[in-house]
């Protein structure tokens, strides 16, 4: 018995520390020292001891367990040890890996235009409107005194959505002007931003898709003086002090007198360049005095009340703000060209 106990002792003395996993040392704690394990076994052949024997045998026996279950704990705490360590290597954080950029966007350009140019608005006192995209022809035209057979009403120009062409996409954002007629109370001062529609063929000056800034006054006395007043202003907040403009006598069909305002080239100066077409100046909007049978169709009396409106192009604008030379950048949102403003 003796014997056997001392091989088990080698045995398992040199197998535990050999031990690699909790795993296996468990098998080996069991392989050893269960109920059903090999000293168990040893033990189980006490009976053919005699009485003399049993108690040293009995000793011995304790001291081999007590053996095996420290070399065991020994093994267990260098095993737990090692895996918190490789646990720890796989959880840690290189604080000094720089961190994933957040990219953060910033307003189009176009936006940054037209924000300049709502708050100059505002500050005058004008109002901010909205209104749909998706218009009626009696908005876009009838009220607006361009009447059946206008060119402007041409299927060739604009989108329509039935066959009587009655439902279109607005063409221009004149109509709020009606819109803003029909439901405010005067005195009135708006400016109504949006877009607009126009079967054009890209190019560096056009787009089917565009947008406009409408702006009216009606009021009691409101004169083409207070026109060309407000918009040089206007002009000179956006573009600076100084800045040139000129009026030219202009048709429309709601407008009368009607004229068309250029601002002069930022290019060139006014000498003529291929942004100007040769021209020194750039045209900026379109404008006039209300023409009174628009007034009277909106319920409003023409001899008492008068008004001026304009509508501006806000892409060209913006192009002349920003000096940038092709509307198709404004459009393609390339991220080189937007990072630029
Ligand atoms: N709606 C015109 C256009 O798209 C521009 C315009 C001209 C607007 C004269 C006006 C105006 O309000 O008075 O070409």
């Amino acid at each position: 018995m003796k014997a056997l106990m001392q091989e088990l002792k080698e045995s398992a003395l040199k197998a535990i520390p050999d031990a690699d996993s909790l795993e296996n040392l468990e098998a080996l704690r069991i392989k050893y020292l269960g109920k059903k394990g090999e000293l168990t076994a040893i033990l189980k052949q006490m009976g053919k001891l005699s009485a003399e024997e049993r108690p040293a045998m009995g000793q011995l026996a304790n001291q081999l367990r007590a053996e095996l279950e420290s070399s065991i704990e020994e093994s267990k705490k260098r095993l737990e040890a090692a895996a918190l360590e490789a646990k720890l290597k796989l959880e840690a954080v290189d604080v000094t890996i720089p961190g994933d950029e957040l990219k953060l966007g910033h307003k189009h350009p176009m936006y940054m235009a037209l924000d300049e140019i709502k708050d100059i608005f505002v500050g005058m006192g004008f109002t901010v409107l909205d209104g749909p995209e998706v218009e009626l022809a009696t908005y876009n035209f009838d009220k607006l005194n361009a009447e059946e057979g206008h060119p402007s009403r041409d299927w060739s120009d604009t989108f329509y959505f039935d066959e009587d062409s009655r439902v279109m996409l607005r063409s221009q954002t004149s109509p709020m002007q009606v819109r803003a007629m029909e439901t405010m109370k005067l005195p009135i001062r708006i400016v109504a931003p949006g877009r607009v529609y126009r079967k054009d063929e890209v190019d560096a000056t056009h787009s089917p898709m565009f947008h406009q800034v409408e702006g009216m006054v009606i009021d009691k006395g409101v004169t083409m003086a207070d026109l060309k007043g407000t918009l040089n202003l206007v002009m000179e907040q956006l573009f600076g002090k100084g800045t040139v403009t000129r009026f030219r006598p202009h048709h429309f069909p709601f407008t009368e007198p009607s004229c068309e305002m250029d601002v002069q080239c930022h290019k060139c100066g006014g000498k003529g360049c291929p942004t100007c077409k040769g021209e020194g100046w750039i045209e900026v909007l379109g404008a006039g005095m209300i023409h009174p049978k628009v007034l009277e169709m909106s319920g409003i009396d023409s001899e008492e009340y008068t008004g001026w409106a304009f509508g501006m192009g806000l892409e060209r604008l913006a192009m002349r703000r920003f000096k940038i030379s092709d509307l198709r950048l404004i459009f393609e949102n390339d991220v080189r060209f937007l990072e630029q403003f």
